[in-house]
């Protein structure tokens, strides 16, 4: 069978990067999710800032943590695992530059090098960035991010070979808004505003919980920051910031997909360490399509009593799903990112649902692989919900309606991207029959021990 989505069967078949997946049993068990992937990388950065060391505890063992790991290295940042398992602790004492091939090594890899830019400009003053990664959900444009570092007083060179920036008069605090609540462009605003000369003022931040965790280091460092309502955050510079020590905010993404895959595969999956609060615009539509969840609180350890960590349980009660109608939009809207592995339990729902994705223009092209397995789901170019969007005039197929329930069968597939290749492990964990799955390997980008949680879970999945 030609694997669904490659365009070199044969080369992807060479690769031992393939799960084979025995599908059609339901997930059933307990796994555990750790720091936020889009929080941990972005403290890391942080740490940069302080003239102390930093300790950041629950850290996944995931590539996007190696990558700015390396980077940190790479400008003497010592980085070293701590004496619990998942701390890391960071000392910034000898911070300084790195060759523009070194730091190349980690072009192409993630996207989280652009966060470098303006701790390297308040400690170097200057700043090499290699070309980014991350997925192919659409252009990806910096704009945003190179205008704000501009407006701080930045000059930004772009070369082939990547970005140099330079702040031969400092970096001084500026009222800047963004034209979409960008949540990489927020991220680099806090992140040069915290030791600018002055204050800065953004409107039409992005406020989404691992932002929000961002300025709770920022502020453990010493920084001033005042988030307004209407999407104000206001940042009053302080010319030293030290060390932090933290324990991130779980990863709601990655308990929200191990939540869909309970739903799809008709399983119950408790995922300790999920948050509430984090989580509520998706429980709302966990619900109101048919599935169950319960939120467990954590209990604190006492004198006779070890205490237990909380969570929440997820299951599917028996019976059919109801179809629905979402939006993705930014916090406090229903994620991009758990778009994709609900999809999957929607092909499983009576009736039409209705997915509008407002984040990314490009982010549905995973569903031709859930066609391929018996999934009925058409794209359309039109804004199918009330959501201003800015895809509509442009052409982008970024609305789905998935008719179901259909009948997944088994197929071979290659991933795209990280969360629409956990997706297509879900479709292959719900689908009858042996699947293969190609290039694996990059849900080790997000997912911390997948593999080993899936065994957790009961799945049944093999290495060839
Ligand atoms: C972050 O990406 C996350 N990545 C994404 O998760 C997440 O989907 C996204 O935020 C939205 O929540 C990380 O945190 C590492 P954006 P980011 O800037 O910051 C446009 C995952 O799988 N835009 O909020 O890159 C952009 O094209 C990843 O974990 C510009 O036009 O996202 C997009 O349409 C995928 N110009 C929109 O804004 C810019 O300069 C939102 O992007 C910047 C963004």
């Amino acid at each position: 069978m030609t694997p669904h989505g490659s365009t070199d069967a044969l080369e992807v078949a060479l690769t031992n990067d393939v799960l084979v997946v025995h599908g059609g049993s339901p997930l059933q068990g307990r796994i555990r999710v750790r720091g936020a992937k889009n929080l941990v990388s972005k403290a890391m950065v942080a740490a940069l800032l302080g003239d102390s060391p930093s300790r950041l505890f629950d850290v996944p063992k995931i590539r996007d943590v190696e990558v700015v790991r390396g980077l940190l290295g790479l400008h003497g940042v010592k980085v070293s695992d701590g004496q619990e398992n998942g701390e890391l602790v960071f000392d910034p004492a000898n911070v300084e530059s790195a060759s523009t091939d070194q730091i190349n090594v980690h072009a192409g890899s993630s996207r989280i090098p652009i966060l470098f830019c303006g701790p390297l400009l308040h400690r170097l003053g200057h700043a090499f960035i290699p070309d980014l990664g991350g997925c192919h959900i659409g252009p990806r444009p910096i704009d945003f991010h190179l205008q704000a570092l501009r407006e701080f007083g930045a000059t930004v060179d772009k070369t082939p070979e990547g970005l140099h920036l330079s702040a031969p008069n400092g970096l001084h605090g500026t009222k800047f808004a963004l034209p979409y609540p960008s949540v990489g462009a927020t991220e680099q605003v806090l992140l040069t505003a915290v030791m600018a000369e002055g204050v800065t003022e953004l409107r039409n931040a992005a406020v989404e919980p691992e932002i929000i965790d961002l300025i709770c280091v920022l502020q453990k460092m010493g920084a001033i920051i005042k988030v307004h309502t209407d999407r104000v955050i206001e940042i009053q510079g302080v010319p030293k910031l030290h060390g932090y020590t933290h324990r991130p905010i779980p990863d709601r993404i990655e308990a929200a997909s191990w939540a869909a895959a309970a739903l799809a595969t008709r399983g119950h999956v408790e995922v300790l360490g999920a948050q509430q609060a984090d989580m509520m615009t998706f429980l709302n539509v966990f619900r109101s399509v048919g599935g169950e969840y319960e939120v467990t609180d954590t209990r604190p350890p006492r004198l006779g009593d070890a205490g237990q960590e909380g969570g929440i349980r997820f299951w599917h009660p028996g019976g059919e799903l109801h179809a629905t109608a979402l939006e993705t939009d930014v916090h406090p809207g229903f994620m991009t990112d758990w778009q994709q592995p609900l999809v999957v339990a929607l092909t499983q729902a009576r009736g039409l649902s209705i997915v509008h994705e407002t984040v990314y223009e490009q982010r549905l092209g995973y569903t031709e692989a859930l066609n391929s397995m018996g999934a009925n789901i058409q794209v359309y170019r039109d804004c199918l919900g009330g959501t201003p969007c800015r895809f509509g005039r442009r052409n982008f197929k970024h609305s789905a309606v998935i008719a179901g329930p259909s009948k997944l069968h088994a197929a071979d597939l290659v991933i795209p991207d990280l969360r629409a290749g956990f997706s297509h492990l879900i479709a292959a964990l719900a689908a009858e029959g042996t699947s293969r799955v190609y290039g694996v390997d990059l849900i080790n980008r997000g997912y911390e021990d997948f593999e080993a949680k899936l065994a957790d879970l009961g799945a049944h999945v093999e290495r060839p």
